[in-house]
């Protein structure tokens, strides 16, 4: 891979972002606890973080986002189409009515059991952003994968799929989120580590270099970059350490307002301004 030039290095520094991936987790006690709390404990926080909680979860939580500049409210996924026969699915408007600013597109999780890759996840892309909506797309090598050395080959494949066609004004309209299913910590097929700074640098130098030939310079350096697969309050430092890295996804951990928090303390150190 060609060594990107430190100018072009020196370019990226987007914005943090600490995003709570609250899966299929909890009931209404627990997500309003947990809004509470989150809200709460951000105002001592520099960095914003996002909720990506149940649809079921929105009205809830959303009732104690409204104001809050740090915090914002994100589904888990959203339907390609604006509205109509699509029965189970929720549209980006939908997010939107609730104050939702961001969607999670393509989790591991919606592509092993909802089957969700290529084109479907590129129209779901492009929806979000013709609706308002940021989308996190999430992109990661399986298992397999990483041991058959495909990894860098499989990632630039999902992310130029999620990407065709797809223009960006700012580059602030997009975040990608590499989750290798290896690292995330509840996922089948996970061994539950955390990749290391080797192999993170590799992945993010590699993936900048893609947004970088798609986008420009101008734009792909305020794409967000996060990671996630079991990140922790312990291994944030490290992970946020890396210089392509603007924040993380966060699973299991972000079930517990501590825990959330922390590690949101930690990506705050990170030196961008929110
Ligand atoms: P864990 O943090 O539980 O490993 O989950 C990661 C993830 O899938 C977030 O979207």
């Amino acid at each position: 891979m060609t060594i990107i030039s430190a100018k072009k290095e020196g370019g990226y520094m987007p914005k943090t972002l600490t995003v709570a991936n609250w899966k299929m987790n909890g009931n209404r006690k627990l997500w309003k606890e947990l809004a509470r709390e989150v809200t709460a404990g951000m105002s001592e926080i520099n960095t914003k973080v996002v909720l990506a909680t149940p649809a079921a979860a929105f009205a809830d939580v959303s009732s104690f986002l409204s104001e809050h500049s740090k915090v914002s409210l994100g589904a888990q996924d959203i339907h390609q189409q604006s509205s109509g026969a699509h029965t189970g699915d929720i549209s980006a408007e939908m997010v939107k009515d609730f104050g939702g600013k961001y969607t999670l597109v393509g989790h591991s999780e919606r592509r092993l059991e909802h089957h969700e890759k290529g084109f479907l996840l590129n129209d779901k892309v492009k929806q979000a952003i013709k609706e308002g909506l940021v989308p996190i797309f999430c992109f990661g090598e399986s298992l397999g994968q990483k041991e058959n050395g495909r990894t860098l080959s499989v990632l630039e494949e999902q992310v130029n799929e999620a990407l065709e066609g797809v223009v960006l004004k700012t580059g602030e309209e997009l975040v990608l989120a590499y989750e290798p299913v290896w690292a995330i910590s509840s996922s089948a097929g996970s061994l539950g580590r955390e990749p290391s700074e080797g192999e993170l640098s590799e992945v993010f130098e590699f993936i900048y270099k893609l947004l970088l030939e798609r986008f420009g310079e101008s734009v792909a350096s305020n794409v967000k970059l996060l990671y996630g697969g079991s990140v922790k309050a312990d291994n944030v430092a490290k992970i946020i350490s890396n210089r392509y890295i603007a924040g993380v996804l966060v699973g299991g951990a972000s079930l517990k307002a501590d825990s959330f928090l922390a590690i949101a303390r930690g990506v705050a150190s990170k030196p961008n301004e929110v």
